[in-house]
Protein backbone atom coordinates (compact mmCIF):
# COMPACT_ATOMS: atom_id res chain seq x y z
CA UNK A 1 0.00 0.00 0.00
CA UNK A 2 1.17 3.26 -0.90
CA UNK A 3 0.72 6.78 0.90
CA UNK A 4 1.19 9.54 -1.50
CA UNK A 5 1.31 13.49 0.29
CA UNK A 6 -1.04 15.86 -1.24
CA UNK A 7 1.21 19.36 -1.62
CA UNK A 8 -1.89 21.25 -0.72
CA UNK A 9 0.05 24.46 -2.60
CA UNK A 10 0.61 22.60 -5.64
CA UNK A 11 -3.11 21.86 -5.62
CA UNK A 12 -4.03 25.16 -5.03
CA UNK A 13 -3.49 26.77 -8.13
CA UNK A 14 -3.53 23.62 -10.45
CA UNK A 15 -6.72 21.89 -10.77
CA UNK A 16 -4.94 18.89 -12.76
CA UNK A 17 -2.47 18.47 -9.82
CA UNK A 18 -4.53 15.06 -8.97
CA UNK A 19 -4.05 13.44 -12.68
CA UNK A 20 -0.57 13.98 -12.02
CA UNK A 21 -0.21 11.45 -9.17
CA UNK A 22 -0.18 7.87 -10.23
CA UNK A 23 -3.14 7.25 -7.15
CA UNK A 24 -5.66 8.15 -8.65
CA UNK A 25 -4.61 6.68 -11.98
CA UNK A 26 -8.11 4.03 -11.39
CA UNK A 27 -6.40 1.33 -14.07
CA UNK A 28 -3.59 1.25 -11.35
CA UNK A 29 -4.71 -2.10 -9.33
CA UNK A 30 -3.22 -1.59 -5.85
CA UNK A 31 -4.64 0.27 -3.09
CA UNK A 32 -2.73 3.93 -2.93
CA UNK A 33 -3.80 6.53 -0.58
CA UNK A 34 -4.04 10.07 -0.37
CA UNK A 35 -2.77 11.54 2.55
CA UNK A 36 -4.12 15.33 3.07
CA UNK A 37 -2.58 15.79 6.69
CA UNK A 38 0.61 14.17 8.63
CA UNK A 39 -1.73 13.08 11.70
CA UNK A 40 -2.69 10.19 8.37
CA UNK A 41 0.81 8.19 8.71
CA UNK A 42 1.57 8.87 12.07
CA UNK A 43 -1.66 8.06 13.45
CA UNK A 44 -4.66 6.78 11.26
CA UNK A 45 -2.75 3.96 9.07
CA UNK A 46 0.86 3.47 9.62
CA UNK A 47 3.05 2.96 6.32
CA UNK A 48 2.99 -0.21 6.80
CA UNK A 49 -0.64 -1.07 6.69
CA UNK A 50 -1.19 -3.89 4.33
CA UNK A 51 -4.87 -4.75 2.26
CA UNK A 52 -6.19 -7.25 0.34
CA UNK A 53 -9.27 -8.14 -1.45
CA UNK A 54 -11.16 -10.44 0.22
CA UNK A 55 -14.09 -11.16 -2.35
CA UNK A 56 -16.13 -9.60 -5.50
CA UNK A 57 -19.17 -11.13 -6.06
CA UNK A 58 -20.77 -10.54 -9.37
CA UNK A 59 -23.89 -8.62 -7.44
CA UNK A 60 -23.76 -5.40 -5.39
CA UNK A 61 -23.04 -7.45 -2.31
CA UNK A 62 -21.31 -5.42 0.19
CA UNK A 63 -23.75 -1.92 0.00
CA UNK A 64 -24.38 -0.92 4.04
CA UNK A 65 -23.97 -2.21 7.41
CA UNK A 66 -20.89 -4.38 8.15
CA UNK A 67 -22.09 -5.54 11.40
CA UNK A 68 -20.13 -7.81 13.35
CA UNK A 69 -22.10 -10.26 16.01
CA UNK A 70 -19.61 -12.05 18.43
CA UNK A 71 -21.99 -15.14 18.69
CA UNK A 72 -21.81 -16.27 15.23
CA UNK A 73 -18.25 -14.59 14.52
CA UNK A 74 -19.65 -13.30 11.51
CA UNK A 75 -19.87 -9.89 9.94
CA UNK A 76 -23.52 -9.09 8.33
CA UNK A 77 -23.79 -6.89 5.24
CA UNK A 78 -27.08 -5.81 3.21
CA UNK A 79 -26.85 -5.95 -0.03
CA UNK A 80 -28.43 -3.75 -2.58
CA UNK A 81 -32.09 -3.51 -3.85
CA UNK A 82 -32.54 -5.44 -7.06
CA UNK A 83 -35.88 -6.31 -7.19
CA UNK A 84 -39.00 -7.25 -5.98
CA UNK A 85 -38.30 -11.03 -6.75
CA UNK A 86 -34.85 -10.73 -5.66
CA UNK A 87 -34.91 -9.21 -2.16
CA UNK A 88 -31.84 -7.30 -0.49
CA UNK A 89 -29.70 -10.01 1.01
CA UNK A 90 -27.68 -10.52 3.93
CA UNK A 91 -24.54 -11.33 3.02
CA UNK A 92 -23.00 -12.68 5.71
CA UNK A 93 -18.78 -12.96 6.12
CA UNK A 94 -18.08 -16.28 8.12
CA UNK A 95 -14.77 -15.75 10.04
CA UNK A 96 -11.95 -17.96 11.88
CA UNK A 97 -10.68 -17.70 14.56
CA UNK A 98 -7.45 -15.99 13.08
CA UNK A 99 -10.07 -13.10 11.57
CA UNK A 100 -9.30 -14.25 8.27
CA UNK A 101 -12.36 -15.00 5.93
CA UNK A 102 -13.88 -19.08 6.18
CA UNK A 103 -16.71 -18.34 3.91
CA UNK A 104 -19.57 -15.84 2.67
CA UNK A 105 -23.18 -16.91 2.60
CA UNK A 106 -25.92 -14.68 1.29
CA UNK A 107 -29.47 -15.38 3.27
CA UNK A 108 -32.27 -13.30 4.86
CA UNK A 109 -33.43 -12.47 8.19
CA UNK A 110 -37.28 -13.29 8.81
CA UNK A 111 -39.40 -9.89 9.02
CA UNK A 112 -36.92 -8.02 7.39
CA UNK A 113 -37.81 -6.94 3.86
CA UNK A 114 -35.62 -4.63 2.15
CA UNK A 115 -32.88 -3.96 4.57
CA UNK A 116 -30.37 -0.95 4.33
CA UNK A 117 -27.98 0.13 7.03
CA UNK A 118 -27.95 -1.91 10.82
CA UNK A 119 -26.22 -1.16 14.08
CA UNK A 120 -25.03 -3.49 16.96
CA UNK A 121 -28.12 -3.94 19.43
CA UNK A 122 -28.98 -4.48 23.41
CA UNK A 123 -32.74 -5.03 23.17
CA UNK A 124 -34.01 -3.70 27.02
CA UNK A 125 -32.75 -5.49 29.67
CA UNK A 126 -29.88 -7.35 28.12
CA UNK A 127 -27.03 -7.51 29.77
CA UNK A 128 -24.31 -4.59 28.77
CA UNK A 129 -21.09 -6.54 29.59
CA UNK A 130 -21.57 -9.04 27.36
CA UNK A 131 -21.70 -8.64 23.77
CA UNK A 132 -24.80 -7.11 21.81
CA UNK A 133 -26.70 -10.30 21.47
CA UNK A 134 -28.39 -8.55 18.30
CA UNK A 135 -28.94 -6.17 15.50
CA UNK A 136 -31.37 -3.86 14.34
CA UNK A 137 -31.53 -3.00 10.89
CA UNK A 138 -33.49 -0.27 9.05
CA UNK A 139 -36.12 -2.16 6.83
CA UNK A 140 -36.91 0.03 3.64
CA UNK A 141 -40.39 -1.79 3.24
CA UNK A 142 -42.10 -2.36 -0.16
CA UNK A 143 -45.43 -1.56 -1.68
CA UNK A 144 -46.90 -3.59 1.03
CA UNK A 145 -44.69 -3.51 4.27
CA UNK A 146 -44.00 -0.80 6.43
CA UNK A 147 -40.77 0.63 6.85
CA UNK A 148 -39.21 0.40 10.36
CA UNK A 149 -36.49 -1.33 12.06
CA UNK A 150 -36.20 -4.46 13.35
CA UNK A 151 -33.93 -6.17 15.57
CA UNK A 152 -32.73 -9.92 15.07
CA UNK A 153 -30.75 -12.16 16.47
CA UNK A 154 -28.20 -13.71 14.29
CA UNK A 155 -27.59 -16.71 16.23
CA UNK A 156 -31.48 -18.17 16.71
CA UNK A 157 -31.98 -16.31 12.97
CA UNK A 158 -35.09 -14.72 15.02
CA UNK A 159 -36.67 -11.32 14.48
CA UNK A 160 -39.01 -8.56 16.03
CA UNK A 161 -40.54 -5.91 14.58
CA UNK A 162 -38.92 -2.47 16.81
CA UNK A 163 -40.81 0.41 15.38
CA UNK A 164 -43.18 0.74 12.01
CA UNK A 165 -44.73 4.06 11.85
CA UNK A 166 -44.53 7.73 13.11
CA UNK A 167 -47.33 7.97 16.45
CA UNK A 168 -49.49 6.33 14.12
CA UNK A 169 -50.95 7.08 10.69
CA UNK A 170 -47.79 8.49 9.04
CA UNK A 171 -45.27 6.11 7.35
CA UNK A 172 -41.49 6.39 7.66
CA UNK A 173 -40.30 6.74 3.89
CA UNK A 174 -37.58 4.09 3.85
CA UNK A 175 -35.04 4.10 6.82
CA UNK A 176 -31.26 4.24 5.91
CA UNK A 177 -29.51 4.00 8.89
CA UNK A 178 -29.30 3.46 12.72
CA UNK A 179 -27.31 3.71 16.01
CA UNK A 180 -27.75 2.57 19.42
CA UNK A 181 -26.76 5.20 22.08
CA UNK A 182 -24.68 3.60 24.06
CA UNK A 183 -25.97 5.12 27.59
CA UNK A 184 -29.51 5.70 27.27
CA UNK A 185 -30.30 2.57 25.06
CA UNK A 186 -32.05 5.08 22.29
CA UNK A 187 -31.91 4.24 18.65
CA UNK A 188 -31.09 7.21 16.72
CA UNK A 189 -31.89 6.63 12.73
CA UNK A 190 -32.23 8.79 9.49
CA UNK A 191 -35.36 7.72 7.20
CA UNK A 192 -34.67 8.85 3.57
CA UNK A 193 -36.66 8.60 0.41
CA UNK A 194 -34.35 5.63 -1.63
CA UNK A 195 -36.86 3.26 -1.68
CA UNK A 196 -38.68 5.26 -3.68
CA UNK A 197 -36.23 6.37 -5.48
CA UNK A 198 -35.24 3.19 -6.41
CA UNK A 199 -38.88 1.98 -7.26
CA UNK A 200 -39.86 -0.13 -4.21
CA UNK A 201 -41.50 2.29 -2.29
CA UNK A 202 -44.92 4.43 -2.64
CA UNK A 203 -43.81 7.91 -2.93
CA UNK A 204 -43.16 9.85 0.38
CA UNK A 205 -45.47 11.30 2.96
CA UNK A 206 -42.73 12.72 5.52
CA UNK A 207 -39.97 15.05 5.59
CA UNK A 208 -36.49 13.37 5.34
CA UNK A 209 -35.98 13.65 8.87
CA UNK A 210 -33.54 12.46 11.84
CA UNK A 211 -35.38 10.34 14.82
CA UNK A 212 -34.51 9.65 18.10
CA UNK A 213 -36.37 6.42 19.51
CA UNK A 214 -36.76 4.46 23.29
CA UNK A 215 -37.12 0.75 22.78
CA UNK A 216 -38.29 0.87 26.62
CA UNK A 217 -41.07 3.52 26.42
CA UNK A 218 -42.18 4.12 22.94
CA UNK A 219 -40.98 8.22 23.08
CA UNK A 220 -40.45 8.79 19.07
CA UNK A 221 -39.12 12.19 18.39
CA UNK A 222 -37.69 14.06 15.72
CA UNK A 223 -33.59 15.15 16.72
CA UNK A 224 -33.24 17.06 13.66
CA UNK A 225 -34.57 18.20 10.47
CA UNK A 226 -33.58 20.60 7.10
CA UNK A 227 -32.07 17.34 5.13
CA UNK A 228 -32.31 16.67 1.32
CA UNK A 229 -31.67 12.86 2.09
CA UNK A 230 -30.24 11.97 5.55
CA UNK A 231 -28.24 9.03 5.72
CA UNK A 232 -25.71 7.68 7.51
CA UNK A 233 -25.39 8.99 11.19
CA UNK A 234 -22.74 7.83 14.34
CA UNK A 235 -21.94 9.15 17.79
CA UNK A 236 -18.74 10.51 18.40
CA UNK A 237 -16.93 8.29 21.34
CA UNK A 238 -17.37 10.98 23.53
CA UNK A 239 -20.61 11.33 23.02
CA UNK A 240 -20.77 14.87 22.71
CA UNK A 241 -21.27 14.88 18.90
CA UNK A 242 -23.66 13.70 16.30
CA UNK A 243 -22.48 13.48 12.51
CA UNK A 244 -24.81 12.94 10.05
CA UNK A 245 -25.04 12.70 6.23
CA UNK A 246 -26.62 14.15 3.72
CA UNK A 247 -26.17 12.24 0.39
CA UNK A 248 -29.40 14.35 -1.47
CA UNK A 249 -26.85 15.06 -4.51
CA UNK A 250 -28.66 11.69 -5.39
CA UNK A 251 -32.37 11.05 -5.38
CA UNK A 252 -34.43 11.18 -8.33
CA UNK A 253 -31.28 12.31 -10.33
CA UNK A 254 -27.34 13.12 -9.59
CA UNK A 255 -27.16 16.99 -9.18
CA UNK A 256 -23.84 17.87 -7.95
CA UNK A 257 -25.19 20.99 -6.33
CA UNK A 258 -27.39 19.21 -3.73
CA UNK A 259 -25.41 18.04 -0.72
CA UNK A 260 -22.90 15.91 -0.43
CA UNK A 261 -22.21 16.19 3.13
CA UNK A 262 -21.99 15.68 6.69
CA UNK A 263 -23.20 17.79 9.50
CA UNK A 264 -22.02 17.97 13.25
CA UNK A 265 -24.28 18.65 16.01
CA UNK A 266 -23.51 19.14 19.71
CA UNK A 267 -25.58 16.43 21.73
CA UNK A 268 -27.43 17.87 24.52
CA UNK A 269 -25.84 16.65 28.37
CA UNK A 270 -29.12 14.56 28.94
CA UNK A 271 -28.14 12.36 25.16
CA UNK A 272 -31.57 13.58 23.88
CA UNK A 273 -31.81 16.24 21.46
CA UNK A 274 -28.61 18.05 19.33
CA UNK A 275 -28.20 21.83 18.76
CA UNK A 276 -25.66 24.24 16.97
CA UNK A 277 -25.75 22.16 13.37
CA UNK A 278 -22.87 22.91 11.78
CA UNK A 279 -21.13 21.55 7.94
CA UNK A 280 -18.42 19.33 9.35
CA UNK A 281 -17.03 17.86 5.51
CA UNK A 282 -17.54 18.13 2.18
CA UNK A 283 -16.69 15.34 0.04
CA UNK A 284 -15.83 16.18 -3.32
CA UNK A 285 -15.95 12.36 -5.04
CA UNK A 286 -19.53 10.73 -4.56
CA UNK A 287 -21.83 10.53 -1.10
CA UNK A 288 -20.23 10.44 2.04
CA UNK A 289 -23.11 6.80 2.52
CA UNK A 290 -22.05 4.96 5.55
CA UNK A 291 -20.02 6.40 8.64
CA UNK A 292 -18.03 5.29 11.60
CA UNK A 293 -16.17 7.78 13.90
CA UNK A 294 -13.22 5.90 15.87
CA UNK A 295 -12.02 6.55 19.34
CA UNK A 296 -9.18 8.96 18.74
CA UNK A 297 -12.19 10.83 17.02
CA UNK A 298 -11.78 10.57 13.23
CA UNK A 299 -14.40 10.08 11.20
CA UNK A 300 -14.67 7.86 8.39
CA UNK A 301 -17.06 7.88 5.45
CA UNK A 302 -17.61 5.04 2.82
CA UNK A 303 -17.71 8.26 -0.60
CA UNK A 304 -17.09 7.47 -4.24
CA UNK A 305 -13.79 6.98 -4.75
CA UNK A 306 -13.38 4.81 -1.23
CA UNK A 307 -13.10 5.80 2.24
CA UNK A 308 -12.24 8.94 3.61
CA UNK A 309 -11.10 9.76 6.68
CA UNK A 310 -11.49 13.28 8.26
CA UNK A 311 -9.29 14.07 11.38
C1 LIG B 1 -2.12 4.71 -15.81
O1 LIG B 1 -1.56 3.44 -15.61
C2 LIG B 1 -1.42 2.67 -16.78
C3 LIG B 1 -0.98 1.26 -16.38
O2 LIG B 1 0.07 1.33 -15.46
C4 LIG B 1 -0.43 3.39 -17.71
O3 LIG B 1 -0.34 2.66 -18.93
C5 LIG B 1 -0.97 4.78 -18.02
O4 LIG B 1 -0.02 5.50 -18.77
C6 LIG B 1 -1.22 5.56 -16.73
N1 LIG B 1 -1.90 6.82 -17.05
C7 LIG B 1 -1.47 7.99 -16.54
C8 LIG B 1 -2.26 9.19 -16.94
O5 LIG B 1 -0.50 8.08 -15.81
C1 LIG C 1 3.49 -1.08 11.85
O1 LIG C 1 4.03 0.11 12.44
C2 LIG C 1 3.53 0.40 13.74
C3 LIG C 1 4.07 1.77 14.16
O2 LIG C 1 5.44 1.85 13.96
C4 LIG C 1 3.93 -0.73 14.69
O3 LIG C 1 3.39 -0.47 15.97
C5 LIG C 1 3.36 -2.03 14.16
O4 LIG C 1 3.80 -3.11 14.96
C6 LIG C 1 3.81 -2.29 12.72
N1 LIG C 1 3.10 -3.46 12.22
C7 LIG C 1 3.70 -4.43 11.52
C8 LIG C 1 2.82 -5.55 11.06
O5 LIG C 1 4.85 -4.38 11.25
C1 LIG D 1 -28.72 -12.63 -3.15
O1 LIG D 1 -27.72 -13.63 -3.26
C2 LIG D 1 -27.85 -14.49 -4.38
C3 LIG D 1 -26.70 -15.46 -4.33
O2 LIG D 1 -26.85 -16.29 -3.23
C4 LIG D 1 -27.82 -13.68 -5.67
O3 LIG D 1 -28.07 -14.55 -6.75
C5 LIG D 1 -28.92 -12.63 -5.62
O4 LIG D 1 -28.86 -11.83 -6.78
C6 LIG D 1 -28.70 -11.75 -4.40
N1 LIG D 1 -29.73 -10.73 -4.35
C7 LIG D 1 -29.51 -9.50 -3.91
C8 LIG D 1 -30.63 -8.54 -4.02
O5 LIG D 1 -28.47 -9.15 -3.42
C1 LIG E 1 -33.46 -17.39 8.55
O1 LIG E 1 -34.84 -17.29 8.37
C2 LIG E 1 -35.19 -16.87 7.06
C3 LIG E 1 -36.69 -16.58 7.02
O2 LIG E 1 -37.40 -17.48 7.79
C4 LIG E 1 -34.77 -17.92 6.06
O3 LIG E 1 -35.08 -17.50 4.75
C5 LIG E 1 -33.26 -18.09 6.15
O4 LIG E 1 -32.83 -19.13 5.31
C6 LIG E 1 -32.84 -18.39 7.58
N1 LIG E 1 -31.39 -18.31 7.66
C7 LIG E 1 -30.67 -19.28 8.16
C8 LIG E 1 -29.17 -19.03 8.17
O5 LIG E 1 -31.13 -20.30 8.58
C1 LIG F 1 -23.14 -10.17 32.00
O1 LIG F 1 -22.10 -10.49 31.12
C2 LIG F 1 -20.84 -10.60 31.78
C3 LIG F 1 -19.79 -10.78 30.67
O2 LIG F 1 -20.10 -11.87 29.85
C4 LIG F 1 -20.89 -11.75 32.76
O3 LIG F 1 -19.65 -11.83 33.44
C5 LIG F 1 -22.01 -11.50 33.75
O4 LIG F 1 -22.15 -12.64 34.59
C6 LIG F 1 -23.34 -11.27 33.03
N1 LIG F 1 -24.35 -10.88 33.99
C7 LIG F 1 -25.50 -11.50 34.06
C8 LIG F 1 -26.47 -10.96 35.07
O5 LIG F 1 -25.80 -12.44 33.34
C1 LIG G 1 -48.75 3.09 5.39
O1 LIG G 1 -48.20 1.84 4.96
C2 LIG G 1 -49.15 0.79 5.05
C3 LIG G 1 -48.42 -0.52 4.77
O2 LIG G 1 -47.78 -0.49 3.50
C4 LIG G 1 -50.30 1.05 4.08
O3 LIG G 1 -51.26 0.02 4.20
C5 LIG G 1 -50.93 2.39 4.43
O4 LIG G 1 -51.90 2.72 3.46
C6 LIG G 1 -49.91 3.49 4.49
N1 LIG G 1 -50.51 4.70 5.00
C7 LIG G 1 -50.38 5.89 4.41
C8 LIG G 1 -51.08 7.03 5.06
O5 LIG G 1 -49.72 6.05 3.40
C1 LIG H 1 -30.10 20.79 -9.41
O1 LIG H 1 -30.64 21.02 -8.12
C2 LIG H 1 -30.87 22.41 -7.88
C3 LIG H 1 -31.25 22.52 -6.41
O2 LIG H 1 -32.35 21.68 -6.11
C4 LIG H 1 -31.93 22.91 -8.84
O3 LIG H 1 -32.13 24.30 -8.60
C5 LIG H 1 -31.44 22.69 -10.26
O4 LIG H 1 -32.45 23.05 -11.18
C6 LIG H 1 -31.05 21.25 -10.50
N1 LIG H 1 -30.41 21.12 -11.80
C7 LIG H 1 -30.82 20.29 -12.74
C8 LIG H 1 -30.02 20.25 -13.98
O5 LIG H 1 -31.80 19.56 -12.57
Amino acid sequence: MSIVNVDLLALATNPLYFSTLSVTNISTPAISLLSYDNSWSQSVLYTNATARLLVDLPYQAFHEGGVYDAATHALYVSSNYQSLQDPINMTIIHLNQDWSVNNITASQFPNLQEANGGTTFYPVGANISAPPPNQVWCDQGDFIHYSGLVSVNPESNSSNVVLNNFLGPRNFSSVNDARQHPITGDIWFTDAAYGYYQNFRPAPTIPQQVYRFEPATGVLQIVADGFVQPNGLEFSSDLKTLYVTDTGATGPDLNLTRPATIYAYNISPNHRTVSNRRTFAYVDSGLPDGIHADTSGNVWAGCGDGVHVWN
